[in-house]
C-alpha cells in the first residue's frame, strides 16, 4: 500500500538532524576537554625513565617503591631474597591498584580481595593471571624501566 503523504514531516526531519548535530558537537567537546584535563589517564608507555636510580634500587628488603607507569602505577620491588624487580602495580583482574603487604610477603588487591605471591603469581581471589613484570637497566645515572621485548635507546647528550 502506498501512502499519499509522508509519516515524517519536514520539520521533524530537520529537528532530528539539528538535534543530532548539537548532541554530537556537545559530546565531542566534552571528550576533548576530558582528554585535555587527564592526558595520561589509562595510557601505558613502552618505557619510563626515572632519575636517581639509587632511590629505587637501594630500598630495604621486602619493600616497594612506587613510580608512575604512564597513567598507571608501577613498583620497584625488592623481594625477601634481595632480588629487585619492576612490575605494573595493577591487578590482572580489573586493573585496580595493588598494595604490597610486607608481613604476608604478598601483593593484595582491595577491589575484590585478590592476592599475588611475591613472584607475582595469582594465588587467591578472582585475578585470572599473574602480575606483569618489566625489565630495567641503569644508564647515565637513570633507571630505565621498559616492557619486555622493547628496545629502548636514549638520545645521546
Ligand atoms: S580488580 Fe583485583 S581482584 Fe578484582
Amino acid at each position: 500500500m502506498k501512502l499519499n503523504y509522508s509519516l515524517v514531516t519536514r520539520r521533524t526531519f530537520l529537528n532530528t538532524l539539528f538535534g543530532g548535530w548539537i548532541a554530537s558537537f556537545f559530546l565531542g567537546s566534552l571528550y576533548a576537554v576530558w582528554r585535555g584535563a587527564f592526558p595520561t589517564l589509562g595510557k601505558e608507555p613502552d618505557f619510563v625513565v626515572l632519575p636517581k636510580p639509587a632511590d629505587y634500587l637501594d630500598i630495604p628488603t621486602n619493600s616497594t617503591k612506587a613510580f608512575a607507569w604512564g597513567g598507571k602505577l608501577g613498583y620497584i620491588f625488592k623481594r625477601s631474597d634481595n632480588t629487585v624487580v619492576a612490575l605494573k602495580g595493577v591487578c590482572s583482574h580489573m586493573e585496580c591498584n595493588i598494595v604490597y603487604k610486607p608481613a604476608d610477603r604478598k601483593f593484595y588487591c582491595p577491589c575484590h580481595k585478590g592476592w599475588f605471591d611475591e613472584y607475582g603469581k595469582n594465588i587467591e581471589g578472582p585475578p585470572p593471571k599473574p602480575l606483569e613484570f618489566f625489565e630495567y637497566r641503569v644508564e647515565d645515572n637513570k633507571l630505565i624501566v621498559f616492557k619486555k621485548g622493547i628496545k629502548v635507546e636514549l638520545p645521546k647528550a
